[in-house]
């Protein structure tokens, strides 16, 4: 694994950190007619998402790099960024929508890097990642109507 697809895995590993917090604070503090399932929902998506942090921080390490471990690195590589206000449900899916499609963004071009690198191993990781945030964008979106 070239120097920049450890970069660019670091900062997906940093990104998804951020959003499985998102979605913990989410879980907690929704509140409202949709509440069950939005409780339910961010519990799917963070449970999923700790799956794919490890997945992410085990291939750096398999392609002898380091993976980012701690909070204040994972923060300062990250591009998005923490909530602290309180949105009601409805804000809450549409920043989490914001957020899934920043990471889609991310996920496409860096696919694209280790595809360039001849890293399949990463390319096919990062694809089927962007793919499954594509479906879920499309059902948060249904949501929102
Ligand atoms: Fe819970």
């Amino acid at each position: 694994m070239s120097n920049t697809v450890v970069q660019d895995v670091n900062a997906l590993l940093a990104d998804y950190t951020v959003l499985y917090q998102k979605l913990r604070n989410y879980h907690w503090n929704v509140t409202g007619p949709f509440f069950f399932g939005l409780h339910q929902q961010f519990e799917t998506m963070y449970t999923e998402m700790a799956v794919t942090i490890d997945d992410l921080a085990e291939r750096v390490l398999a392609a002898g790099g380091r993976p980012l471990s701690t909070l204040k690195e994972q923060l300062a590589a990250a591009h998005l960024k923490e909530d602290s206000d309180q949105p009601d449900a409805m804000g809450m899916v549409g920043n989490i929508v914001e957020d899934l499609q920043t990471l889609e963004t991310s996920l496409r071009a860096a696919q694209n890097r280790a595809a360039e690198a001849g890293d399949e191993t990463t390319e096919t990781m990062l694809q089927d990642l962007a793919n499954t945030q594509q479906k879920t964008i499309w059902m948060m979106k249904a949501f929102l109507g």
